[in-house]
């Protein structure tokens, strides 16, 4: 089992379009850490177009010193693929990954995403012209199938066939999106025929299901951890101290106690809301994103609903401020 006893589990914060952007990871590495790097959300390279800037300085080293940050790449276009490694490459990246499970319709339907799972001659197709070229490694992400759940067993062997750091499997097909409950016994037949590292993500939510994860997927080189660490930001650190070392119940036990879950919450929130308000022009667009920040974090009070509903509907930063207020204090 690769795991260094030293740091426990190696956790990955997964790739939440409009949530783990580089703002929120750096906060989350100030105030909680656990993980041991992030994949970045997708960027999207256009064809005969450079990434643009804002685009690069969501994954810029510099500004990723909290999380090293491996950044993502959505794209179907070999030619397109290569020249957005040689952009990355150049901003200081070793490593890049590929999507190859959003399951948007305008993004599989397109053939892009999970959308190329039916097709692994494409696969092997664009990793051979990208391989040849790439001056970075490749990673990959993928999921279970598009619309077929064993769709990923012809996709890992070709993987199997290339020089790839790590193959992460969402164990999900496309169709499901984000509903449903993970397959953890289709994740444990790809980890058999998976010949790289393999990272496995899907409803990792607490210490006891992890656990039990880690048992069944004994030769895992990582666990890649979304929604749960959005909705429990201590759960990471949690995971990493008590590994499958402690019993799994006591994992828990491990929060902090309120006095210091509150402040430090309100701290992480403070370190969203200033920087997106660095990130982002004007009030509407900070509201915005604090109310997707707060459809996830409204999970640590005791009243989720209410509270997200009360800070998604606020229209202006005084309204916004007080309803913070109004939420901490019932969490103190
Ligand atoms: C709103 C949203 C946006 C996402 N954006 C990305 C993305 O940009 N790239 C990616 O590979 N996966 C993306 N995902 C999938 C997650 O990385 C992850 O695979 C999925 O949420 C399952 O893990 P979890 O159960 O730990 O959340 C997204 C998921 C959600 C809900």
């Amino acid at each position: 089992m690769h795991r260094d006893l030293k740091t426990g589990p190696t956790l990955i914060l997964a790739p939440i379009r409009g949530i783990t952007d580089v703002v929120y990871r750096e906060a989350f590495a100030r105030c909680f850490g656990g993980f041991d790097r992030a994949v970045a959300p997708y960027l999207q390279p256009r064809r005969g177009h450079a990434l643009r800037p804002v685009e690069l300085r969501q994954v810029d080293p510099e500004l990723n010193r909290g999380m090293k940050t491996i950044p993502q790449l959505l794209t179907n276009d070999p030619q397109t693929f290569v020249d957005a490694l040689f952009e990355l490459s150049d901003a200081g990246h070793m490593e890049v990954n590929w999507n190859l499970g959003c399951p948007s319709p305008n993004v599989a339907g397109r053939g892009r995403g999970a959308g190329l799972l039916p097709h692994p001659q494409r696969i092997d197709e664009i990793l051979t012209y990208v391989l040849a070229k790439t001056p970075v490694k490749l990673s990959v992400k993928i999921r279970l199938g598009y619309k077929e759940p064993d769709e990923h067993l012809a996709v890992i062997d070709v993987l199997n066939r290339h020089s790839l750091t790590e193959v992460t499997l969402h164990a999900r097909t496309g169709e499901q999106m984000y509903g449903g409950v993970a397959d953890v016994a289709r994740a444990e037949e790809a980890l058999a025929c998976c010949r790289h590292p393999f990272v496995y993500n899907g409803d990792i939510t607490d210490p006891h299901d992890f656990s039990e994860l880690q048992q069944r997927l004994a030769g895992a080189a990582g666990w890649m951890i979304g929604r749960g660490a959005l909705m429990s930001p201590f759960l990471p650190l949690i995971l990493k101290e008590a590994g499958d070392v402690v019993e799994a119940d006591a994992g828990w036990s491990a929060l902090p106690v309120p006095a210091v879950r509150g402040p430090r919450l309100r701290q992480f929130h403070d370190l969203l809301f200033d920087g997106y308000g660095q990130w982002l022009s004007g009030p509407g667009h900070l509201l915005d994103r604090m109310a997707a920040q707060w459809s996830y974090l409204a999970h640590s009070f005791a009243d989720p609903k209410q509270v997200a509903t009360r800070l998604g509907r606020c229209r202006d930063v005084s309204t916004y401020r007080t309803a913070v207020d109004w939420a901490f204090d019932q969490m103190l």
